[in-house]
């Protein structure tokens, strides 16, 4: 394709060229041709310090030599290449071709390589030190511009590690992501939303999904505009992973910090966020290599169906549901691999702390993370766990000030089940 936005651009380039190209035969033939007015002795006449003279002998045959061959090259080469305007020479030959055919011989030489991962889950995958070290690369070298190099992410490019995914986190989901690229849009809403006052109001009831700081009587004003949000948001505000529009009430923010500000702008303004797609610059196997070590790195969200436990899972499959029991006063909930979810049957084991809270005691929320995988998953998991105890405490009455939390604490690799909990005791 030409990058010529009108065909008089063309004709001028192709037009300069063969004026050009005349020029210097013209210039040839008639310095040929022309005889300098010569003195007997065979000098131009001009002399400078007394006797330097200027000889008017003819050109050297071998630079007029030379001189005809440069010009007849740049004929033959502009009739088989690109060159005058938007003619594409004889050849076909095209940078962009030329580049398809380098990554083309590329692919075929690491074919066989890749060969013996075609047969492989993404499960089996994210465990081959063989693979997840391709994808370390692949990833490196394509991804982590935007990602960042250890896929944490940055301010509009969302952190993929840690297991919060707005387009879903299944393997069939990050394989999609990656293959056909996404754009979330979220458009701007304070027309539907009315007054500045109005949008602050909106924007504390947001903030109070996830327990951020907020304005509780602003936000309590602002709880019935959130029906406009609903739409993609979802009405409990969990998001919809359909639409890449993000979970809103689990503290985690990609477009900007949990501050009245940053939802202020997303209200006023909306954003679009677009990730590539790389259908066209890897291949099939490459994106399956890449989306297992997204996979793993992100917690592995096990595909829907799909039974084996997660790579960076320790614990036995049948101790993998949540539960809770109240052992001494103190309040242990388990969780489920990779998951924040509080087991049912909370409200009835944390009665006797909301009654202790009420007699005037706090509540101390404590949290224990296995030491085996990824430390940093472990303790975003972690705070996210206490977090959803510290959430359910709050919706049975508990003020904020009278619940605190204790940063986690590690327990011996391989404790499993046992170390995924939370202690809710009184002090
Ligand atoms: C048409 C669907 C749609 C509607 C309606 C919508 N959003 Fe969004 N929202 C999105 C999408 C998609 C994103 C992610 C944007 C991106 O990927 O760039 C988003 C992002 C956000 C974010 C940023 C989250 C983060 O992690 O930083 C906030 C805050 C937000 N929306 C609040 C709202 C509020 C409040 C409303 C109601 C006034 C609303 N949205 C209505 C689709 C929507
Ligand atoms: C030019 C910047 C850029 C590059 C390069 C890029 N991404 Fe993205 N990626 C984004 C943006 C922006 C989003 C968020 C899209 C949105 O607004 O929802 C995203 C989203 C994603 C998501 C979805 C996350 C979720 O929460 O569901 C995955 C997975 C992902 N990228 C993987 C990759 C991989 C793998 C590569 C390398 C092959 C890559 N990205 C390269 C910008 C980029």
């Amino acid at each position: 394709m030409s990058d010529f936005t009108s065909g008089f651009w063309s004709a001028f380039v192709a037009g300069i060229t063969a004026v050009s190209i005349l020029a210097c035969i013209l210039l040839l033939w008639i310095s040929g041709k022309t005889k300098a007015i010569t003195s007997h002795d065979n000098t131009t006449g001009h002399v400078w310090d007394g006797d330097l003279r200027e000889m008017n002998n003819p050109l050297p045959r071998w630079w007029v030599g030379l001189f005809i061959i440069t010009v007849l090259f740049a004929i033959a080469y502009l009739f088989l290449y690109p060159g005058m305007g938007s003619y594409k020479g004889s050849l076909g030959w095209s940078a962009t071709g030329q580049f398809d055919k380098e990554v083309n011989q590329g692919n075929e030489q690491v074919a066989p390589l890749y060969a013996k991962f075609s047969g492989m889950s993404t499960e089996q995958l994210a465990k081959d030190p063989e693979a997840m070290g391709i994808g370390d690369r692949l990833f490196m070298n394509n991804c982590s511009q935007c990602h960042g190099s250890d896929a944490r992410g940055s301010k509009g490019f969302p952190n993929l590690t840690d297991n919060d995914w707005n387009w879903g986190g299944t393997p069939d989901k990050i394989q999609e992501t990656i293959t056909h690229g996404r754009m979330g849009v979220m458009p701007p809403q304070a027309a539907a939303i009315g007054t500045p006052d109005d949008v602050r109001n909106l924007a504390n009831y947001v903030l109070s999904l996830s327990g951020a700081p907020n304005d509780s009587t602003r936000a309590g004003l602002g709880k019935a505009k959130f029906v406009v949000c609903s739409a993609c948001h979802g009405p409990d505000g969990k998001g919809n992973q359909a639409l890449g529009a993000p979970n809103l009430t689990d503290n985690v923010w990609f477009l900007g910090p949990g501050v009245e500000s940053h939802v202020v702008s997303m209200i006023n303004n909306g954003h679009m966020g677009v990730m590539p797609a790389w259908e066209s610059k890897f291949t099939p196997e490459q994106i399956k290599v890449l989306t297992a070590y997204v996979w793993g790195k992100g917690g592995g969200v096990a595909a829907p169906a799909a039974a084996p436990a997660p790579a960076a899972a320790a614990a036995p499959v049948a101790a993998d549901s949540p539960s809770v029991t109240v052992d001494n006063g103190v309040v242990k909930f388990f969780f489920a691999t990779g998951k924040a979810d509080l087991a049912t049957g909370a409200d009835k084991a944390l009665a006797d702390v909301v009654a202790g809270v009420q007699a005037g005691k706090k509540a101390m929320i404590s949290g224990f993370v296995d030491s085996s995988g990824n430390a940093a998953q472990n303790d975003e998991l972690a705070k996210q766990r206490a977090f959803a105890v510290r959430d359910q405490l709050k919706a049975l009455g508990v003020a904020e000030d009278k619940i605190e939390l204790k940063k986690p604490e590690n327990v011996d690799a391989g404790a499993g089940a046992q170390a995924r909990r939370v202690e809710v005791s009184l002090v």
